[in-house]
């Protein structure tokens, strides 16, 4: 018999990041036995406590062995006793980097049962993905400082967009949009009537790529409005292609009209490579180690992995569960209100995930 078998690594990371990490593992070994595979963990304690212990970030070797896994599953990075910037560039945007995941997918997906802030939205009008750039943009580091501490300084931060990364990731979003099958709509969210270079290109790429897909409706809509359509239409969207700044920023909109971090995911794909896979929200450092984090974020990120590695009825299970777990036992999805602990809801998934028939 041919026994499926999956190598995933872990990165808990920081505050509260191992606790949310240890509930994925939980539910995905639970549908792994459900669905007849096998998961071999294997984690690595990258991270603050390892940095201030030993002064390494991302050791080269690791780099090499994350390579040759089948995904990754990441909690959370960035520790109150470092400097922010140092491990969230060092590891999380490094990691994203060598491993040339250039598409950073974010599902905004309001469960029923959730509450959302926008006023008389429901499920059926949030349900949409956004495709962010995940390697270039004013992300690649380009830039430097002259003269600094002097009355002259300059900072200068540029914003990289190549041919080649723009258009991968303009087709990717093309291919995911036809594959989603719902509205089949593309947007085009960016900034030409300002940076005319940037998005002077993402613009061109877009609709020369767009000639190839007839199926697919195509959309433009500026940074700025796209913030007030979000909030204001939402159902107007299906697929939103970005860069990498407005793709960070418009997902934290996104992440709280779905009811929050406490139920945001996201993946770092290399299509052709080793994809990560993310709760969206940060490290929580007051909620650390008691117990009381939402773990729904992690379990969600994890339920993407396995649609990643191709386990897509797994995938379906552990959503299904989500879904119960949020309209019958969570009072809240915010940390330390869910009238639950961190460990009880992710019990509570497992046992749907056990008793799901279908
Ligand atoms: C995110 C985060 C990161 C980003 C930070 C931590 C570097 O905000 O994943 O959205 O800006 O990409
Ligand atoms: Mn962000």
């Amino acid at each position: 018999m041919n026994q499926r078998h999956y190598r995933i690594a872990t990165i808990p990371g920081d505050g509260t990041g191992p606790e949310v990490v240890r509930e994925a593992v939980k539910v995905l070994d639970e549908v792994a036995l459900k669905e007849g595979f096998t998961i071999e963990w294997i984690p690595y304690d990258l991270g603050g406590d390892r940095y201030l212990k030993t002064g390494e970030i991302l050791p080269e070797s690791v780099v090499e062995e994350l390579r040759e896994v089948d995904a990754i599953l990441l909690g959370a990075i960035g520790h109150p006793d470092v400097r922010p910037g140092i491990l969230e560039r060092g590891l999380l945007l490094e990691l994203r980097f060598r491993l040339d995941q250039y598409i950073n997918l974010r599902p905004v997906v309001l469960y029923p049962g959730v509450e959302t802030p926008l006023k008389d939205k429901k499920p059926e009008d949030i349900d949409f993905i956004v495709i962010r750039e995940n390697t270039e943009g004013l992300y690649s580091g380009a830039g430097g400082i002259l003269r600094q501490g002097t009355p002259y300084e300059i900072a200068v931060q540029e914003s990289i967009n190549t041919r080649m990364g723009v258009e991968r990731c303009i087709r990717y979003a093309f291919e995911y949009t036809r594959k989603r099958n719902k509205k089949k709509k593309l947007t085009l969210c960016g900034k030409t009537n300002v940076l005319i270079y940037a998005f002077g290109l993402w613009e061109r790429v877009f609709y020369e790529v767009a000639k190839e897909y007839p199926d697919i409706e195509t959309d433009y809509a500026h940074v700025d409005a796209t913030c007030m359509w979000m909030v204001k239409n939402p159902e107007w969207f299906d697929v939103i292609v970005t860069d990498n700044m407005f793709g960070d920023i418009i997902t934290d909109l996104g992440a709280i009209i779905q009811g929050g971090m406490g139920i945001a995911a996201g993946g770092n794909i290399n299509p052709e490579g080793v994809s990560m896979f993310e709760p969206i929200g940060g490290s929580a450092p007051k909620y650390t180690g008691k117990n009381v984090i939402n773990p729904l974020a992690a379990i969600c990120a994890g339920q993407m992995l396995l649609e990643n590695i191709g386990e897509e009825r797994a995938a379906r299970i552990v959503i299904e569960a989500v879904k119960k777990v949020v309209s019958r036992d969570l009072k809240s999805l915010a940390a330390g209100k869910m009238g639950m602990t961190t460990t009880e809801v992710g019990d509570k998934v497992c046992a749907y995930v056990r008793d799901y028939e279908g």
